[in-house]
């Protein structure tokens, strides 16, 4: 059997050793655990695209829109009141755990630290892993039960996420009921050599591999066990960037164990073809998600006889997950494809100095939670109103889209409609923000709130 050193060489990544001789015993034994955790034969067959090209246009023209609950269907297959039901009494059964990723380097938003820790809330200031452990609070009071929170790392993020929920007493939440777990990484290669690229001589640039890192994650750390052992059998998913995520929304699980679904993802009308979601479909009776990148203008564009988008569904990454299918997933992680990404990154040069570039130099290799999707048997597709369950923070202030001003004004929105719902008029230029431990929903809002009352100045109810 070859060794790590015989390995490094025989796939042209000598340079990896170049400054061994300049280490200290502890760096050396660093740089080999992670030259001895990866697989060069993949890395070279990533690079080499030896995995089987796919025709999009092809794959376009035969994807039709997934079968779907829709929002104001006349003859929906599960009433609403039915769904609600069904996911409140498994909620109150302690079946569902919630998971929130945020291994993410949140790097078009330019922030430093991770994503989760960005504050967020329009008028209290919360950040957004406040805004989630909070609405998962408002769940657990609503349904007096305890109701873990998975959160999940990565090398980049996972040591200032334990920090920060240490440093703030995990949020509220009660011991057990916060689990980080940090998901793997893999190397960033030269885009022009296929070369593993360092960026300091004893240490392999390696980058979070995706969101579908999760599900060996989970296995590898015994957290599929120990979910079930606590009696889950299904996840509430979700991500750190989406302040509007409703925790473990009752409506969305019912829906999924209704239906039996193995994965269940929650999707809104996209409001024009080419926006840059990625598109729900169906193919071959499977369901998938195309990219909006690899979505060509034809297919994007098409409209039926109604003159509705033909592909009107876009993920917005919210599902529901079935342990047991996660769990079989898990045995079969490798089946998860990689997905590429020309990306800036910093490297060693061969005189031992780290070049920083703005342009593309680097491959980074992600695997994506979607590509689930055409594993599962069963799966359904259950459409919100964007205005209630996506607001993500994606970009820097000043981008047209997803930065944190459009997505506080989408919190303060959807507070103000619940406020107005109940009969209470808020002044245009005031902000509301409502924290769900106060109050979860419209509904809520009507039984706390006295009628007719008028709201002059910012207000935080909480
Ligand atoms: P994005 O794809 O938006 O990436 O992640 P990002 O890292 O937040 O931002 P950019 O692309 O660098 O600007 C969507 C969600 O998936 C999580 C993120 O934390 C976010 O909640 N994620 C992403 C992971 O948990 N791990 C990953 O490797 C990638």
């Amino acid at each position: 059997m070859r060794t790590w050193v015989q390995s490094v060489h025989d796939f042209g990544h000598a340079h990896l050793l170049k400054f061994w001789n300049e280490l200290g015993p502890e760096e050396r034994n660093h740089l080999a655990g992670q030259i001895q955790s990866i697989d060069f034969q993949e890395l070279a067959d990533l690079f080499a695209g030896v995995e089987k090209a796919i025709d999009w246009t092809e794959l376009s023209n035969k994807a039709i829109a997934p079968a779907a609950i829709r929002l104001n269907d006349p003859n929906p297959k599960y009433s609403m009141d039915d769904a609600r039901e069904c996911g409140e009494k498994a909620i109150r059964d302690g079946k569902i755990g919630m998971i929130l990723v945020a291994g993410g380097q949140g790097t078009r938003l330019g922030f430093d630290l991770p994503k989760g820790m960005f504050r967020i809330g329009p008028v209290s200031n919360r950040s957004l892993f406040a805004m989630h452990a909070d609405s998962l609070r408002g769940a657990m009071r609503r349904y007096s039960v305890s109701i873990p929170l998975y959160v999940m790392t990565s090398p980049a993020t996972d040591l200032q996420t334990r920090e920060y929920f240490s440093q703030h007493q995990s949020l509220g939440l009660n011991k057990g009921e916060l689990i980080v777990f940090c998901q793997g990484t893999m190397p960033a290669i030269d885009a022009s050599t296929g070369k593993v690229l360092m960026d300091s001589s004893s240490n392999i640039a390696l980058s979070p591999d995706g969101h579908g890192g999760i599900v060996s994650a989970l296995d590898r750390q015994g957290i599929l066990k120990s979910a079930s052992d606590r009696g889950i059998e299904h996840f509430f998913y979700a991500q750190v960037d989406n302040p509007l995520v409703r925790a473990c929304d009752p409506l969305l699980i019912g829906y999924h164990l209704l239906s039996k679904s193995q994965l269940t993802t929650q999707v809104v009308k996209k409001r024009f073809g080419r926006e840059k979601v990625g598109n729900v479909v169906s193919l071959d009776g499977r369901t998938h998600i195309i990219e909006y990148s690899d979505l060509p203008d034809e297919a994007a564009d098409r409209t039926n006889a109604d003159g509705e988008l033909s592909l009107w569904a876009g993920n917005i990454a919210v599902h529901a997950m079935e342990l047991n299918f996660l769990a079989a997933s898990a045995k079969n992680a490798d089946g998860l494809p990689f997905h590429r990404a020309r990306k800036a990154v910093p490297f060693l040069n061969d005189e031992g100095i780290v070049e920083k570039t703005s342009s593309p130099n680097a491959i980074k290799f992600e695997r994506f939670v979607f590509d689930l999707l055409p594993l599962a048997d069963r799966t359904m597709v259950v459409e919100g109103d964007a205005a209630d369950v996506f607001a993500p923070v994606k970009n820097a202030e000043g981008a047209l889209t997803d930065t944190p001003t459009t997505s506080q004004n989408a919190v303060v929105a959807q507070h103000k409609r619940w406020l107005e719902q109940s009969g209470v008029s808020v002044s245009p230029s005031v902000k509301v923000e409502i924290n769900p431990h106060w109050a979860l929903d419209a509904e809520e809002v009507r039984m706390k709130i006295q009628r007719s009352s008028s709201i002059l100045v910012d207000t935080y109810f909480a």
